[in-house]
């Protein structure tokens, strides 16, 4: 078990995503502020993930890969795990979402962080029901998620789902039919020595506790839900999660927020929450789908978007990108991630967009741009680099003579600069 750290005094904001490594900004948060905690991290699958957006064919790395196997993993997480286990108040529980990759080794760190004692389930969600044959091993159908929590100061509310006959058939054999034509069992209630007779329409129209075997399928290609992220969990499943361990009002938590499926249920069940992803894009679509969810007027602030030039140079060239064209132009980013044909998106007014992550952009990409732009039969364009060639300044305004086409060239600290006196900060 860690050591207790010291309580602190300070007040948790909520309604705020922090975008960066969870472990850095677990460690600014309070103690002892969280009344759940769900995470849904990096399985340790060892596989690239491919995330396909709408219709498009806009991949992107979901950086599920981890290098130095499994011991560098579970030490990854265990010190995560440990800043967890001191943000949950005590009335608190956490649920980790893992699958048969890491869930045993995880489970072992749970033991020793939380203590065994406040081991509560090892829930499995079966979400598939297609099956096929394969000739080492069974279909893998489920996930486990490990519940856990603080204290045993921390209660549970009932939650109960609808079952059909069909379910309670499976496993009842032991169903009678009596004079009249209805089906009826003998129960003993739970009071062993004791008979009752139930009939099997009562039995089914009360709602059955759920038990630790959740049956909730996957999000199908045309959920209203699905954002297009391949991890992206059903709301079904957060909801369960949700209405269990937290009460409306308390403090709902997800360091490993994807997009935001842990918010967007917490906002709509009324409870406060915090989130954190390491990924802007994933940031920015969580900002999306919640703030369509909260009534009142209030905004959602990110926390720690990467803006400073270091920063944006390091970045993933897709992140940037999006960066660039939706957070700073407001704009819209094009669908395909490679092969752009000289244009990744369009500016608020629709005016053709191109970002280079690079330095000294010169003649060559101008002229390509051009050729999209006007394709595009627009008269504005606007390319964003870090620093542009003097051949690209004079091809510009070589084509706004010959053709009155504008080309603005923009740098990112031009751009930064606006940004920034958008947002009214320093
Ligand atoms: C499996 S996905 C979560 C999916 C989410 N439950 C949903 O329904 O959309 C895991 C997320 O963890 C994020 N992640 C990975 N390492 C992280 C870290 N160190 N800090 C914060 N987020 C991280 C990834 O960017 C990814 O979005």
């Amino acid at each position: 078990m860690p050591e207790k750290k010291a309580k602190s005094q300070e007040e948790l904001r909520t309604g705020i995503i922090y975008c960066g490594d969870n472990l850095d900004v677990m460690s600014r948060l309070p103690a002892e502020s969280i009344d759940l905690n769900y995470i849904d991290p990096p399985f340790f699958s060892n596989r690239q993930h491919e995330v396909i957006w709408g219709n498009g064919a806009e991949l992107r790395a979901f950086g599920d890969r981890w290098k130095g196997g499994i011991n560098v993993y579970v030490q990854w997480m265990k010190e995560r795990l440990f800043e967890m286990h001191r943000l949950l108040k005590p009335t608190g529980s956490i649920y980790v979402h893992l699958d048969w990759h890491a869930v045993h080794y995880i489970k072992c760190e749970m033991d020793d962080t939380f203590g065994m004692s406040n081991f509560r389930n090892e829930i499995i969600w079966h979400y598939g029901q297609r099956t096929a044959f394969h000739k080492r091993h069974f279909s893998k159908k489920h996930d486990d998620i490990l519940f856990y929590s603080k204290s045993n100061k921390s209660r549970l509310n009932p939650v109960a789902v609808e079952w059909t006959k069909d379910e309670f058939l499976a496993h009842r054999h032991d169903v009678k039919i009596d004079k009249d034509g209805r089906e009826f069992i003998w129960t003993d209630g739970g009071k062993p020595g004791v008979r009752y007779k139930r009939f099997v329409d009562e039995v089914l129209s009360k709602k059955k506790p759920i038990d630790t075997v959740w049956d909730i399928p996957l999000l199908n290609s045309a959920a209203k839900e699905r954002l297009g992220y391949p991890t992206q969990k059903p709301e079904a499943l957060l909801e369960r999660i949700i209405n269990a361990s937290s009460n409306k009002g308390e403090v709902v938590a997800d360091f490993f927020m994807g997009g935001g499926t842990t918010l967007a249920v917490a906002e709509r069940l009324e409870r406060r929450w915090i989130g954190c992803d390491v990924s802007p894009i994933a940031c920015r679509d969580t900002r999306r789908r919640v703030k369509k969810l909260i009534k009142e007027e209030r905004d959602i602030e990110i926390i720690g978007m990467p803006h400073g030039l270091d920063e944006l140079k390091a970045m993933d060239p897709f992140e940037f990108q999006n960066q660039v064209i939706v957070d700073m132009l407001h704009g819209t980013c094009s669908r395909k991630k490679s092969d752009d044909h000289g244009i990744d998106g369009h500016d608020f007014g629709r005016n053709p967009v191109e970002v280079k992550q690079s330095e000294h952009v010169g003649r060559p990409v101008v002229q390509k741009f051009h050729s999209a732009v006007r394709s595009e039969k627009r008269k504005k364009g606007i390319i964003v680099a870090f620093s542009f060639a003097k051949t690209a300044y004079e091809e510009v305004a070589r084509i706004k003579l010959d053709e009155g086409i504008e080309i603005e060239l923009l740098t990112i600290q031009e751009l930064i600069a606006d940004h920034y006196r958008r947002m009214g900060r320093k």
